[in-house]
């Protein structure tokens, strides 16, 4: 991986564009690092959103309003489909949230692909593991799950592909973990995978990994792709997907009137649309310090690159830390569970525990000394088969962003010191 880190002059713009970076929302210092669950906001797609929302008009009509709320769909839709999602055709799906898209789409599919078995692997958030248990159990397939491997944090490419054969109707493997950063090569495994059956049904989770990283529909070969904005700098209230167009086409809940491709169900809301524009529109402006490039898919994908080099970058000074302050490797009392060596891409998460202390507790210690970070634990239906089959049975989930700086990862190593330190002044 190549070392890059944005210069102070671009990091001190970029985190002008976001709220609450310094400051939660009732002015008390924090470090929000916890993006896996909800990122930092960009303040251009709350306030795109607001704008949209102030408009009454319905867009479905022929007046110029309603033509300027299509055209702000339009762009959304061109910007999802060819940027986010980096397809060519097919359809966009749009629902409340990236959970509801996994399930209609893994039904659409299911119901009605022929196949006896249907597969995901042990390491996928709910959504997806059991939208594809769900829909095998009601039409009688058998569920196959590919095992974690505790090593990497991810499933073995090899895992996967031994589950798969001439009767899969459908394969489901996540971008990225939300548990360890690990990246699946999703190209590889439908390379892979369609030589065992060559028609073979793909989608990939692409929730945690699209907010920090290019990624490409065409390229990887995928049927299918989901996405939350809200952990992509955007807002609450929408989740997305891209379908392939043999997937669109599959019966699927719609009015009957409309094209067979159509997944749009009722009155489009136009001011959701305008804030993944203004995402899709900043993660550009990213990009345009790094090419001189004015195609907007090239500058998104130059921007989404810096991005995840950052983050990468910022993860190794939190691993190892620097002469001032040990990284989290080093730290005697801190455990780092699911890491890898600093060559390895992956999505910037830290799966950590302070020895001797409870997850839930140790999350506790981080927040009253002002970072928050998540714990995910074997009791919570989240975690559970995710953290087993990964040979723990919880960690602290640490996810800063782009945002941050090398200084706010040392004040973090520093906390967990103190942390450690007041730990083993208890236990005395
Ligand atoms: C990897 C992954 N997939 C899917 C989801 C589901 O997102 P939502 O709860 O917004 O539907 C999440 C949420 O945490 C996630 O991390």
């Amino acid at each position: 991986m190549e070392h890059f880190l944005f210069d102070d002059a671009l990091l001190k713009e970029i985190r002008e564009k976001f709220y609450y970076v310094e400051k939660d929302h009732t002015g008390k210092k924090r470090l929000f690092f916890e993006n896996s669950g909800g990122s930092l906001r960009l303040k251009a797609a709350v306030e795109a959103k607001a704008k949209m929302e102030e408009i009454p008009d319905c867009p479905e009509r022929t007046n110029n309003i309603a033509e300027f709320l299509q055209a702000t769909k339009q762009k959304a839709l061109t910007d999802l489909r060819e940027i986010v999602f980096g397809a060519k055709g097919g359809s966009i799906v749009c629902e409340l949230t990236a959970s509801q898209v996994m399930f209609r789409i893994v039904r659409a599919i299911v119901e009605n692909v022929p196949g006896t078995n249907v597969i995901t692997t042990s390491v996928e958030h709910p959504s997806a593991h059991d939208a594809a248990q769900t829909f095998a159990m009601r039409t009688g397939k058998e569920f196959r799950v590919a095992m974690g491997n505790p090593k990497t944090g991810g499933v073995d490419i090899d895992e996967i592909l031994r589950h798969v054969d001439k009767d899969t109707c459908l394969l489901s493997v996540m971008s990225a973990s939300n548990v360890s950063g690990y990246l699946f090569d999703i190209k590889t495994i439908v390379k892979e995978a369609r030589k065992i059956k060559p028609d073979l049904f793909i989608i990939t989770d692409g929730v945690q990994h699209l907010p920090h990283s290019s990624f490409s529909a065409e390229e990887t070969g995928v049927d299918a792709v989901n996405f939350a904005p809200y952990k992509a700098f955007g807002i609450r209230g929408c989740g997305y997907g891209w379908v392939s167009d043999r997937v669109a086409t599959l019966p699927h809940d719609k009015l009957l009137g409309k094209v067979p491709e159509e997944w749009e169900l009722g009155t489009f809301p136009h001011p959701n649309f305008a804030a993944i524009s203004a995402v899709v529109d900043y993660v550009c402006w990213v990009g345009s310090h790094f090419t001189s490039s004015t195609d907007r898919k090239e500058l998104y994908f130059a921007g989404r690159d810096k991005i995840h080099a950052h983050e990468h970058a910022l993860w190794v000074r939190m691993m190892d830390g620097t002469d001032k302050v040990p990284g989290l490797r080093k730290q005697e009392g801190v455990d780092v569970f699911l890491d890898s060596s600093n060559d390895t891409d992956r999505d910037f998460i830290a799966a950590v525990g302070i020895k001797g202390m409870d997850m839930a507790s140790a999350a506790r210690e981080y927040y009253k000394r002002g970072v928050t970070v998540f714990e995910r634990v074997n009791t919570s239906l989240y975690s559970k088969r995710i953290l087993e089959s990964l040979g723990i049975t919880g960690c602290i989930r640490v996810s800063p962003l782009h945002c941050h700086t090398v200084d706010e990862i040392d004040e973090f190593l520093k906390i967990t010191q103190e942390i450690v330190a007041d730990q083993r002044l208890a236990a005395k």
